[in-house]
């Protein structure tokens, strides 16, 4: 977890409110998941962030599971809850509002704070509302499949899907169908412009890649504004070319910003620092 740069994020949040807290990163293997999580439990944490590949098999592994991460089908941030005597028929309270020595019974129950994240950053860090808007989404792994659905419970008035396994992009298209039917879901590209294209690929962490698109099918002048979800390096091809065509571009940051913000809000009960966050973030993963 050597590149992980939320505890730099979280750390530097934790000062700022004057709590004696501390985010740390350990490399679970997913066989392990359980048990990390059993052995949080035990110890009393606060929370639990999850990363892939971790956050589908978390909908198993935690007790008890959140709205948000019921209907996004994924589990990012948990929270510990207890309670003082297991029998007493009184609500589940986060543990930083009980005495650690008088817990009785520790529950687990996990959130989504992605899903949310991808909307506000992309209507910050661009400066649209996204709903109406019609959208090319690139990618139909995990994190594309939260941005199709979230971006459809939006309200977006188009979405275009376009995955390499053609089926899974089919997949998430039917189900977009399915639950939010006002949404008009294809797969394939626009035959003409869109307002966003959104890179959901890991196509763009690696210096040699391709652009996550076919450029036969789709140019970025056919965009009003470009999203890239990866955030290292700052600057990828598809952001250079959206750029070099006159399109306002944003890249991840602000999701790994916003889905920590929302995190440490649930385990905090305080309105996060995003400010310090940010600038934590960005020395973080840019350098000072
Ligand atoms: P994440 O959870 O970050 O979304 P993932 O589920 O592994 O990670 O998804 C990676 C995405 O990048 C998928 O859309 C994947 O396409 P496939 O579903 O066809 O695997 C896409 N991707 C990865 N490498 C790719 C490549 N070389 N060419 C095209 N798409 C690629």
């Amino acid at each position: 977890m050597g590149h992980s740069a939320s505890p730099a994020m979280h750390n530097a949040a934790l000062a700022h409110l004057g709590l004696d807290w501390r985010y740390l990163a350990f490399d679970v293997h997913p066989d392990s998941l359980r048990q990390a999580l059993e052995g949080a439990r035990a110890m009393k944490f606060i929370g639990v962030n999850l990363t892939v590949p971790h956050k589908l098999l978390a909908l198993e592994c935690v007790g008890h599971l959140d709205e948000s991460a019921r209907t996004w089908g994924a589990v990012n941030t948990v929270l510990f809850e207890g309670k003082i005597d297991p029998g007493e028929e009184v609500p589940w309270q986060p543990l930083r509002c009980l005495d650690p020595g008088r817990v009785g019974a520790v529950r687990t129950r996990g959130f989504n704070t992605d899903a949310d994240a991808i909307i506000q950053s992309i209507e910050e860090d661009l400066g649209v509302v996204l709903r109406n808007l019609s959208v090319l989404l690139l990618g139909a792994g995990g994190a594309g499949r939260t941005a199709a659905l979230r971006l459809a419970a939006e309200g977006v008035r188009e979405l275009h899907l376009v995955n390499r396994t053609a089926e899974k992009a089919a997949s998430i298209a039917a189900e977009i169908a399915r639950r939010y039917p006002a949404v008009r879901v294809a797969t394939g590209y626009p035959g003409g412009a869109v307002d966003l294209v959104v890179n959901a690929t890991s196509l763009g962490l690696k210096p040699d890649d391709p652009l996550p698109f076919d450029a036969r099918q789709f140019s970025l002048k056919q965009c009003g504004a470009a999203y890239d979800m990866i955030y290292r390096p700052a600057e990828t091809p598809f952001l250079a070319e959206a750029a070099r065509a006159a399109r306002p571009v944003a890249n991840g940051l602000g999701m790994l910003l916003y889905q920590g913000a929302k995190a440490l809000e649930i385990w905090s009960g305080r309105p996060a620092p995003v400010p310090v966050m940010r600038a934590a973030l960005r020395d973080h993963v840019y350098g000072p």
